[in-house]
This record gives C-alpha cells, structure tokens and sequence, in this order.
C-alpha cells in the first residue's frame, strides 16, 4: 500500500480523492500496489467522507515516514510555501495545481526537490487536464521553441462563449463558471488575465529555460471586452479569445503577455469554446502542435495530479529534464511585437485614415472600426493614448 496525503479539500482536492477511489483498480495495476489517501489537511473540520482522515496539524503529514506524496491543493502562496518546502524538506513528493506557486516559486522549489531527490511535478498548473507540461519538457525536447499561445484559463473562455452563444450576461455566465468549480476563489485572477498570466510564465519558464517573472507580464482580462466589438468582429471572420502568448524574438529575447485577441476563423484555436483550453506549441522542427481539452474543473485537473503522483512513484530518480535558471535576463516587454490590430473610436474613417494609413474597414452601424496593417504594441498604444480610442485588440496572424 502506498500512502499520500491531499493538502486542501477544495474542488481539485476533492477530485483528487475521487479520482483515485473511482480508478484504483488502473492505478493500482500501474503501481503494483494500493494507492491511498491516508491524511488530509484542511482548515475546517467538515462532515465529508473523507472526515475521518482529516487533520489540521500539517506535522502529522510531515512527520509520517509512510506518507510519500503530499498533493498541493491549498492554492495561493503563503501556507501552500510554507508546507511544500517544509514536505520536500522531509524527502516527501510534491505535486500540485497551484498555479501562483509555481509561477513565482517553482524555481526555487524544483531546486529544493533536486537537493532532496524527491520531485515536485505541476502538470495540473496549466491546462487542467490536458498534458501539456510534460509533452513540452519530454516530447519537443529536441525543438527550439519558438511560440507558445493558448487559450489558458477555462472561466473566461466559457464567460466568452456564454455571451456570444446564449446572450447570457457577463455577471450571469460568470456566475455559471462558479457553480460548475472553473473559477479562483476569486475570480478576479480569472477575469482580469491574471491566471492566464502565471501559466503563460509556467510555460515560457519550461520552454525557454529562464524565470518569467509574473510581475513584468503585461496581463490584461476581458472585463474591457464589449459585445460590440465581439459582434463586429465576428461579421469580420474573427473571433475575440482571451490569449496567453510567449514568443522567442530573431535576437533571442523573450516576451510574454495575456491580451484578448481577435482570432480568424481559419484558426481551431477560435472553435475552442466553453471551459476548453487550447495550446499551441510551435517548434522549430515540429511546426505547429497543439494541445485541446478541459482546462478547469474537478475532475480533468485531479486527473493530472493523480497522473503525477503515479508518475514520481514510479520515476526512479526524479524527471532532471523540468527546471528553470532564477534570472530573467533577456525578457522584454510585448511593446516590440508587431501584428495587425483591431481599433474601434470616435470620429470618421476619414480621420482613422489620415492617423493609420491604410486600413481595413469593418465599420457598421455609424460605428468607426477598423483593422490597422501590422503595427508594433507601443505604436497601438501611442495611438489608443492620443486618439479618441474605445477599444484595441491585437489580431493574431
Ligand atoms: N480558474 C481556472 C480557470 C482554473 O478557469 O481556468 C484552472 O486553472
């Protein structure tokens, strides 16, 4: 019997548990042996199933020679820190869908994990339940990397869907993606682009080898989307996706950024809908690969955790293939990149003309809205700053 405990009983905990109750016959063929869930560390004692198992003493986890992988669940920075170094610490497996950890931490706790020869694995961080971290790190491990992008965060993808679909409010649809467990505590990492934002940095830190730092990633959510523009560019062949992007420049530099984006239809990254999440992975050998399932929700993101901790009971020593360096020398802002944007203002075509040059028009409805030719970020800024602008998107090529 191999023992593990779950550090926090919230949706992916819980799932977590589930997951290897419902699938303990598979698991157990995997392992040879009985997985089982002996501790569980919660904040609150409640009536569950799982109540004769719970604990609000993380010694008792750290302190037990049986337990050999903790799953992190607890979400957030502070206690989740504390009790990850402190499990690595005592020779315990770590793994986790703590996002926010990752992205700020990872670092420094895979290099915790090395020194004690244990492994700290983080596939549910991103995606949900789709692999991406490890076909990344193993599969395109003979690519260079060259671009990432995805739609990276499940609640704001099915907010946008909701809207576009069933005409549901932005507060309805959200409402939704609560009930159903896709959402953060608060949601206001996943509508503001924050979320999205640390697993873009997750990715980029795995395929580029350097420390992203979360806070130089320009984040932006799609509270400023209105369904005008949505509409607008729908009539145009376009549709509006919140993306994570990372790409590496000809020099060598790196960028990263969470922007909505206005995605032709010819792109399957713009049939992706509800709290699907979609990555696209382009390596200098391989082209384009991409990654598609559910990105949020109970069950796809404990399928990834359990998957993990069937992974570092069974890899002997730990994966050396996943870390990163601590400096993030060579990261520029997105400012450089050029692309094509979408600019909806005040005022006539005429005056969008004299300021863009040639444009594209998709005005209607005495709306003034148009695509500009390619264009840096900071010269889309300039203009959104110097001209009557209502809305700016980025087109993805
Ligand atoms: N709140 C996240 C999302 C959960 O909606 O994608 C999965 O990371």
């Amino acid at each position: 019997m191999i023992h593990i405990a779950i550090m926090g009983l919230g949706t992916v905990g819980t799932g977590v548990a589930k997951v290897i109750a419902e699938n303990a016959e598979p698991i157990r063929r995997k392992l040879g042996e009985e997985l089982q869930v002996k501790t569980v560390l919660v904040r609150h004692f409640k009536e569950t199933p799982y109540r004769q198992l719970m604990t609000d003493d993380f010694a008792e986890i750290e302190n037990d020679p049986e337990i050999r992988v903790v799953v992190e669940t607890i979400g957030g920075v502070d206690a989740a820190y504390e009790y990850t170094k402190r499990a690595l610490i005592a020779g315990k497996h770590v793994v986790t869908a703590n996002k926010q950890l990752v992205a700020e931490h990872g670092c420094e706790l895979l290099q915790l994990a090395r020194k004690k020869q244990v492994s700290y694995l983080f596939e549910a961080s991103v995606g949900g339940g789709i692999p991406v971290l490890h076909p990344l790190t193993q599969c395109l491990a003979a690519n260079r990397i060259d671009e990432i992008y995805g739609i990276l965060n499940g609640t704001t993808n099915y907010i946008l869907t909701r809207m576009v679909q069933a005409g549901a409010s932005f507060q309805d649809a959200l409402a939704e993606a609560q009930e159903k467990g896709y959402a953060e505590a608060d949601p206001t990492a996943d509508v503001e682009g924050i979320d999205a934002g640390r697993k873009i940095c997750i990715l980029a830190d795995l395929a580029y080898g350097h420390q992203v730092d979360p806070a130089q990633v320009p984040m932006d959510g799609i509270s400023g989307i209105s369904l005008k523009d949505v509409r607008i560019a729908e009539r145009a062949g376009y549709r509006m996706k919140l993306l994570g992007r990372a790409l590496r420049l000809p020099d060598g530099r790196r960028t990263a950024y969470v922007a909505p984006h206005l995605i032709p239809v010819s792109n399957p990254m713009s049939g992706v809908q509800d709290v699907f999440n979609a990555v696209m992975v382009r390596g200098n050998a391989t082209g384009e690969v991409m990654f598609y399932g559910k990105g949020a929700g109970e069950l796809p993101t404990a399928s990834a955790c359990v998957s993990d901790v069937i992974e570092v009971l069974q890899a002997s020593p730990q994966r050396d293939e996943i870390g990163w360096e601590a400096d993030t020398e060579g990261f520029v802002k997105p400012d450089v990149l050029s692309s094509r944007f979408y600019f909806r203002m005040l005022g006539s075509l005429s005056e969008a003309v004299s300021a863009f040059g040639s444009v594209e028009v998709l005005s209607e409805n005495g709306e003034t809205a148009f695509l500009t030719d390619a264009i840096t970020g900071e010269q889309a800024r300039t203009f959104s700053e110097t001209l009557p602008v209502q809305a700016c998107f980025r087109v993805l090529a």
